[in-house]
């Protein structure tokens, strides 16, 4: 009944994950029972499959500390100077957890002119010179600000006490306890040195306390939140990875598009000759050959898709890329064979088609589009249409490229500029550490489904073709879907 995988991929057809479709197997365990640990590359494990995509909207300190915390990872973007890139390591190796809330800082003198002055966080932070090097003297809440009438008044004018220091050591509970004895609402988290890293309330502590509780948080060697940074393939790269190592990055991603090129092998060359403790994750990839290529070349882990992105335009502009299932599945057929694990990176728009992902033989998923809109991608939300919606935009769009990730697209050394990518909004998501809890329980149920209680073990199932798949009809996928209702709410958890 169904076909094997070897068959179904073997028939000249690109398949995305839509149009295909598993046949349930066997249940022997509860859904809770799945075990969905795996690794992001040949040396580090994860507790949950899931990636936050190296983007300018999506991954920077925040993304990061909160994927780890959850058990998986993020891989902070390139779009900024080697020194803010290393910075977003720095910061999100500096907590215990999980919130960077990258306050901004004032001088007494300064006046806020707009709530993003405030950038993400709820408040700013006032010192002598304006800079994080100074001493606090003061506190700003953008609600402050915002309740005033006369709102360009200096910040001197409406600040609040410089607030108390904890340790950036303490874990969640100690600064839970330290605002409770001491019946505060703010402290500041301060580094060894006494530099003030961020901001940390009462409000924020109940937030993540709310949050459902997953598997154990993603730690480096060195005990602190793993985080992964992209590079590009250019001279200038072989610097900024330096920053990011002296940073403590724990793994680096080699950001192309099409990842088969002599920039790309010279750079994981270099890579692993100068850092052989850094696990290197090349790509992109979606053909053997190209995998193969890249892992002669010594990758740790293996980033596959080209094209399927929500925010790209690769397949149509250059007429290059493949069906993310297609490629997934091709991919990680070779790729198992050295024990290189692989990112299925884009095209995920919810949990079955990460279930998808991981059967076909990815290890993790890559997410860009599912992450962004959330509290902890960069940004500011904004109001759409009376929605509230936060920016999300492809690396090889226009507006991304002018900031420096051309590179990625090799588009550095052209002189006409042309996107693959666009820029849009996605709608207000809450915080990771909510939806994701969820989604991956929806993935357990999917696993569940399928008899394969662990990832091993869904791929091994797909190997020896006990697990058969179908490709859907257009009418299947809309069968598939909500349909024939006048009107519904599409409410997952
Ligand atoms: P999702 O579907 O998760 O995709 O939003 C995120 C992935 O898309 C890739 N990416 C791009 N691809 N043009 C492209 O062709 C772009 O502008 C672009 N920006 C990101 C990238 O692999 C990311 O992880």
């Amino acid at each position: 009944d169904g076909f094997p995988a070897t068959r179904l991929f073997s028939q000249g057809f690109s398949y995305t994950y839509d149009d295909v479709i598993f046949l349930p197997h066997y249940i022997d365990f509860p859904a809770d029972a799945v075990d969905l640990s795996t690794r992001l590359s040949r040396n580090l494990p994860l507790s949950i499959p899931c990636v936050a995509s190296p983007m300018d909207t999506v991954s920077e300190a925040s993304m990061a500390v909160a994927m780890a915390s959850l058990g998986g990872a993020a891989i902070v973007h390139g779009n900024v100077s080697p020194s803010r890139q290393a910075a977003f390591v720095r910061s999100a190796k500096s907590r215990h957890i999980p919130l960077a809330s990258d306050p901004n800082f004032f001088a007494p003198a300064d006046a806020v002119t707009s709530a993003s002055d405030f950038g993400s966080s709820s408040f700013a932070i006032v010192t002598e010179s304006g800079s994080s090097k100074s001493k606090p003297i003061g506190v700003v809440a953008r609600s402050d600000w915002e309740a005033m009438a006369d709102r360009s008044s200096p910040v001197s004018a409406y600040m609040r006490r410089p607030p108390a220091y904890v340790p950036s050591s303490y874990d969640f509970e100690q600064v839970a306890a330290f605002l409770a004895g001491k019946g505060l609402e703010l402290a500041a988290l301060a580094g060894d040195d006494g530099e003030v890293l961020d901001l940390i309330s009462t409000e924020d502590l109940e937030r993540i306390r709310a949050c459902p509780k997953l598997g154990v948080p993603s730690l480096g060697p060195d005990g602190k939140f793993l985080v992964g940074a992209a590079i590009g393939t250019r001279e200038e790269d072989k610097g900024r990875l330096e920053h990011l190592v002296k940073a403590g990055v724990n793994v680096i991603v080699v950001d192309s598009s099409q990842g088969n090129s002599k920039y790309q092998i010279d750079m994981i060359k270099h890579a692993r000759s100068n850092y052989p403790g850094l696990d290197i994750i090349g790509g992109n990839v979606v053909t053997m050959a190209q995998a193969q290529n890249l892992i002669k070349a010594g990758v740790d882990g293996l980033r596959v898709g080209m094209g399927s992105g929500s925010i790209c335009t690769t397949q149509e502009v250059c007429a290059v890329g493949r069906g993310q299932a297609t490629a997934v599945y091709k991919v990680a057929s070779i790729a198992k064979d050295y024990g290189v694990p692989i990112i299925a990176d884009g095209g995920i728009s919810n949990s079955g088609h990460i279930v998808k992902a991981l059967v076909l033989g990815a290890s993790t998923v890559m997410m860009g589009s599912f992450l962004a809109g959330s509290y902890e991608s960069p940004g500011v939300y904004e109001y759409q249409g009376g929605r509230r919606v936060k920016k999300y935009r492809g690396m090889g769009s226009l507006e991304a490229m002018t900031k420096g990730s051309d590179a990625r697209y090799l588009g550095d050394t052209l002189k006409l500029k042309v996107a693959q990518g666009v820029v849009g909004t996605v709608a207000d998501k809450g915080s990771v550490l909510k939806f994701i809890p969820y989604t991956m329980q929806a993935v357990k149920q999917g696993l569940q489904d399928l008899g394969a209680s662990s990832l091993p073990m869904a791929h091994d199932l797909l190997r020896t073709e006990v697990l058969r798949l179908e490709v859907r009809t257009g009418a299947a996928q809309v069968e598939g879907g909500v349909h024939g209702l006048v009107s519904y709410e599409k409410k997952i958890f």
